[in-house]
């Protein structure tokens, strides 16, 4: 972790620096949620994981923007993913809703569509969230989705719409299980552990066999056992002999191939891709209204790219599998932005800043620099009587450590003058309105992969002495 200010922070308090990198909302979602607290990712991986774990990861590292997808017997309800627990509803009442999840025909198609107009590249969806239900063929429990209400292999459409639209697919599967007779007394008596991890291992091996190749594996929660305890190590082998081109998470008790963030932006030393929702919960909430606008989704995405990770937003359909509207307007705004902007996110390189600006944020790509401008810089009053802001519209950036030869406004293409000394480089000559009405993006050519980071030109500042200042006349 680093102690450099987050940007949503710093915007926040205007400018008064705070001690976090790490961007978290409070939300009772995420409130809710730390009672499924990950353990502490152990750090052993298989040698063959290692050994080819940066060529399984080259396309996600490009990808950037993946769509998560929440979706079960909870989507009946409407009251988010966890309100088996959360409000304790019988098992056999809840078992019920079984018989009222009837999804319309080819709703995951139409997700994939949204998804690759979202400019989302990847796709992950639950397949057995915490209440146990399996949203697949399984020959393993009657508890699926073949034997009960929809009577469809939901995760096989899944899997193929995702194709169908170029897209990669990704299997979110949860360890824990609130519905298998096991699985909370696992922890305690051995026979039911071996009964439950059998299953287990059983469920994986069926999803990482029947559907053809499979991108990424999406653990999640390892409650009540440990990753001895769940065999994780045979478990990932299992996984690798299956899919040897697979990336996995790191929500099995082992380290995986990538970390997860939750509802934060968290940059780690390692591959990372930060998932969040779009209103509060991940799975159909009704009345939940709280939803992230496209402009805070690009600047979470941006925030992602430029400290290197990954992005994966949810969606959580309603029973019939239709998105909510505010979340099909938002992804579409969204990728509008991306075809327009796309350069400066996928694949780009991380690393463009230690230090974030009070009014944009810094990607880039070997030695392309991308300014994101969230707030247009337009009609300072400062500009009637400081040559800095002079002429208007100015785009300042102080301690770029690299020498700008040319730029221009990324959509447009529009040829900007600009000015550079050892402290800031002036971008001059810009329309007076932002030419985006999201987030306008600069995109610069530098001599040298660039890197801005404002806190260093504290140190250089040409420093005069206070007492040889004239008081400013009275206006
Ligand atoms: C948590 C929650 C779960 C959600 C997941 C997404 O572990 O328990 O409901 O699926 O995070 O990251």
């Amino acid at each position: 972790m680093s102690d450099r200010p987050s940007r949503r922070n710093f915007l926040k308090t205007a400018g008064a620096a705070t001690s976090a990198l790490v961007l978290t909302h409070v939300n009772p979602a995420a409130a809710q949620e730390k009672g499924a607290a990950q353990t502490e990712a152990t750090p052993v991986t298989l040698k063959v994981q290692e050994d080819t774990r940066d060529q399984r990861l080259r396309w996600w590292r490009q990808a950037k923007f993946g769509m998560f997808i929440h979706w079960g017997l909870y989507s009946v309800i409407g009251q988010q993913e966890w309100v088996m627990e959360s409000e304790g509803i019988p098992i056999p009442q809840y078992e019920l809703l079984a018989q009222y999840f009837k999804p319309k025909p080819g709703v995951a198609r139409e997700w994939a569509r949204l998804a690759r107009r979202a400019g989302q590249k990847y796709m992950v969806m639950t397949t057995k969230h915490h209440e146990g239900f399996c949203m697949w063929n399984t020959k393993l429990t009657n508890y699926n989705s073949m034997q009960q209400g929809p009577q469809r292999d939901l995760v096989g459409e899944f899997v193929e719409a995702a194709r169908a639209e170029g897209l990669k697919v990704g299997l979110y599967y949860s360890l824990m299980d609130w519905h298998h007779p096991d699985g909370a007394i696992c922890a305690t008596d051995p026979a039911a552990r071996k009964r439950f991890v059998d299953y287990t291992h059983g469920l994986l091996r069926e999803l990482l066999t029947n559907y053809g190749k499979i991108d990424i594996l999406w653990y999640d929660v390892d409650w009540p056992l440990t990753w001895q305890q769940w065999r994780a190590e045979d478990m990932n082998r299992m996984v690798f002999n299956l899919q040897p081109e697979i990336i996995v998470n790191n929500r099995n008790g082992l380290a995986g191939d990538f970390s997860t963030p939750e509802h934060k932006i968290e940059a780690a030393q390692r591959a990372w891709e930060s998932c969040d929702t779009m209103n509060l919960g991940w799975g159909f909430q009704l009345h939940d209204t709280e939803w992230k606008s496209p402009k805070r989704i690009i600047n979470d995405l941006t925030t992602c790219a430029q400290q290197g990770g990954n992005y994966l937003l949810n969606i959580g359909p309603q029973l019939d599998g239709t998105v909510p509207e505010a979340s099909v307007k938002a992804l579409g705004d969204v990728g509008k932005w991306l075809d327009a902007n796309g350069r400066a996110i996928y694949g780009a390189d991380g690393g463009a800043s230690i230090s974030f600006g009070n009014f944009d944020n810094f990607t880039r790509r070997g030695k392309t620099l991308y300014i994101h401008a969230y707030f247009w810089p337009s009609h300072t009053l400062a500009a009637e009587w400081l040559n800095f802001f002079k002429p208007p519209t100015v785009l300042a950036v102080g301690g770029l450590k690299s020498k700008v030869l040319s730029a221009k406004v990324l959509r447009t293409g529009q040829k900007l003058e600009f000015t550079q000394d050892a402290t800031t480089l002036r971008i001059t000559g810009l329309p007076e309105t932002a030419p985006d009405d999201l987030v306008t993006v600069l995109e610069l050519e530098c001599d040298i992969p660039p890197v801005v980071d404002h806190h260093t030109i504290r140190t250089q500042w040409k420093r005069y002495d206070v007492n040889t200042i004239v008081p400013p006349r009275p206006l």
